[in-house]
């Protein structure tokens, strides 16, 4: 690859680079001007090392598949570490470690870990480059699997160049941690087995990550910026950086209701997205602006507006497929990498739940022959596809020129088998604040009805970059600061009746759900005051194209009173850890809903 002579003009950074070369000894150093040009040049190159594996154009065009090493294959959060003065300002749900210790130790680390390999030096915008929204980074990394995956979720060298003599650039440290020595082959998945650290440090907003090349520990503008700083700087300047999907719903006059949802993993998430609308909801369009991360700050005008600050998406592959999610399915299509899934005999990828039957035949994604009788999984349950957003057809146009969309409501779900109905309404902000602070799904494996619920804070766990107690604080605070409230709904695709099946359809049908909650936010649609807040009644869902009986619909509404009340103490339990930043206010709102259990 030829050198370029992008110069980034900011002396403390051009230092700080020098510095970082001086230490990791790197064999070169090459400045990333992000054109498409570059991009094949380095896919080439990684074709040539074995790192890449080129898929059948006729079928795949332009789409790579990569195959990680067993021991690197999703985020590590026991590795993941928030460095400020006081352990108390982490809070209890993120490890903290000591930032002067820790940047001894991470010296020591990277001190000649990148002989033998290229130094990238990757500027990038978080958001669009000068838009009020962006954030803006640069990231040395010795990976050109990073290079590759970051131009495709972020922008990237040139249009960034001007932007970086700004006060703050983020600045953000990779290595693979895996030095080469003289006349040693590369292997084509190079990460350190021992030592692994993605880590924060929110003194100085900088990010170090060693010893991984996967997504999220890897990616560093994804969730170490634009999640765990991004929300450390949110909290002092007044906004909002969520782990939250945004989409639009169209409607059949035109007009367009943005909504942003968290929900924890294994919950649909990005399919919600992309959800394309049943059979009887002709005229009706759903909009994707996100799916992972929503920057979300107030306006002059009192209301929310919200920006997804990447531009493309780093999605799991197994369970995608043209029923769960037609527009993933198309966006992949080409210009495409993926890691981690199988490799089938012409040339093209698969993954669990892609098709019914498996082809004959496969390669696993360990590299291996595999057929449909092997015993194991041909894709890792991990894998992953990266796309750029623009190869998306439900993208909405509004978001190509970075502008933000104005949120009507928040929709918080889990996967929840019983107890929680389909969906409601907080009766306020506060109890809508409460409803996701107390957000859990179960893990999928656990025994029905028994299912063990994680915890998962406003699905933030693994990413508020700071007390999760001063999190919750921060939320309630902000009704203060806007003329309008969004609407707070909990969802729940999952519950079971009895003899443990499925109640509602899910996927596409769950646009039905989507619309009552639009109607709730334009003052259109009625519904009932419950114990949790307000339910839609049967005939206030659009059941058109959809034979569901009103007898099923009570089961998804259905409300155990003791159930819930049992449900309501564990709450309490939980909110306690956060003591002494839990805000009092949500315990005394879970003692009102104690009293309306019981009522
Ligand atoms: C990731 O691991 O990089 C990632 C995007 O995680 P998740 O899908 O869990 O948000
Ligand atoms: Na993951
Ligand atoms: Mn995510």
């Amino acid at each position: 690859m030829t050198h370029t002579n992008l110069l980034i003009a900011n002396e403390t950074l051009s230092a700080w680079i020098n510095e970082i070369r001086e230490l990791c000894q790197p064999s070169g150093i090459y400045v990333c001007n992000g054109s498409d040009e570059e991009y094949r040049e380095l896919c080439d190159q990684m074709v040539s090392s074995g790192m890449m594996i080129r898929l059948n154009p006729e079928l795949r065009p332009n789409s790579f598949l990569c195959r990680s090493d067993p021991t690197d294959v999703a985020r590590l959060e026991h590795r993941t570490f928030i460095c400020c003065e006081r352990e108390e300002d982490a809070g209890p749900t993120n490890n903290w470690a000591d930032p002067s210790k820790m940047r001894a130790e991470l010296k020591e680390l990277f001190r000649g870990a990148m002989r033998g390999r290229t130094l990238y030096v990757i500027p990038f915008s978080m958001g669009q480059p000068g838009s009020a929204y962006a954030m803006y980074g640069v990231q040395l990394t010795d990976s050109p699997y990073v290079v590759a995956n970051m131009k495709l979720m972020a922008h990237i060298g040139e249009p960034v160049l001007p932007y970086l003599d700004q006060a703050q650039v983020v600045r953000c440290l990779h290595s693979v941690g895996k030095p080469l020595q003289p006349g040693e082959t590369d292997s084509t998945w190079p990460c350190n087995a021992d030592k692994k650290y993605i880590v924060n440090f929110q003194d100085d907003h900088s990010i170090v990550s060693f010893g991984s090349g996967y997504g999220g520990n890897a990616l560093l503008g994804k969730k170490c910026l634009a999640l765990r700083t991004a929300s450390t700087i949110a909290r002092t300047e007044g906004w909002l950086a969520e782990h939250m999907l945004i989409l639009g719903v169209e409607s059949p006059n035109g007009d367009t209701t943005y909504v942003a949802g968290a929900f924890p993993s294994a919950c649909g998430k990005t399919n919600f997205a992309m959800l394309v609308p049943p059979e009887g909801f002709d005229g009706w369009k759903v909009k994707t602006v996100g799916d992972d991360i929503a920057w979300i700050r107030p306006g002059d005008d009192g209301r929310l507006w919200a920006v997804n600050p990447e531009i493309g998406f780093f999605g799991v592959a197994p369970g995608t497929n043209a029923k769960t999610n037609p527009n993933m399915m198309a966006a992949v299509k080409s210009d495409t990498i993926f890691t981690n899934c199988a490799l089938t005999a012409d040339g093209d990828i698969w993954w669990e739940g892609l098709t019914d039957v498996a082809p004959n035949n496969l390669i696993d994604w360990q590299g291996n022959p595999w057929t449909s009788d092997s015993g194991r999984l041909a894709a890792h349950p991990n894998a992953r596809f990266t796309v750029t957003a623009a190869n998306c057809p439900s993208m909405d146009p509004a978001r190509d020129d970075g502008q933000a969309v104005p949120i009507s409501a928040f929709i918080f779900g889990g996967r929840l088998s019983h107890t929680f109905p389909l969906v409601y309404e907080a009766r306020n902000w506060e109890e809508g604040v409460y409803w996701a602070a107390t957000l859990g799904s179960e893990a999928t494996a656990a025994a029905e009805n028994q299912a063990a619920i994680r915890n998962d804070p406003f699905a933030m766990l693994p990413f508020c970059g700071y007390n999760m107690g001063d999190y919750f604080t921060h939320w309630l605070s902000l009704a203060g600061r806007l003329s309008e409230t969004p609407g707070i709904f909990r969802v729940n695709w999952f519950r079971k009746d009895e003899v443990g099946r499925f109640v509602w359809p899910g996927f596409s049908q769950n646009m039905r759900v989507l619309r009552w909650i639009v109607g709730r936010v334009k003052n259109e649609a009625g519904g009932r005051e419950t114990p949790l807040g307000v339910m839609p009644s049967y005939s206030d869902i659009d059941w058109n194209g959809l034979p569901f009986s009103e007898e099923k619909f009570a089961v998804l509404g259905r409300i155990d009173g003791e159930k819930l009340s049992r449900e309501l103490v564990s709450h309490q339990a939980y909110l306690s850890t956060f003591q002494p930043r839990l805000p009092e206010r949500l315990l005394q709102i879970g003692d009102i809903l104690q009293r309306s259990a019981q009522t």
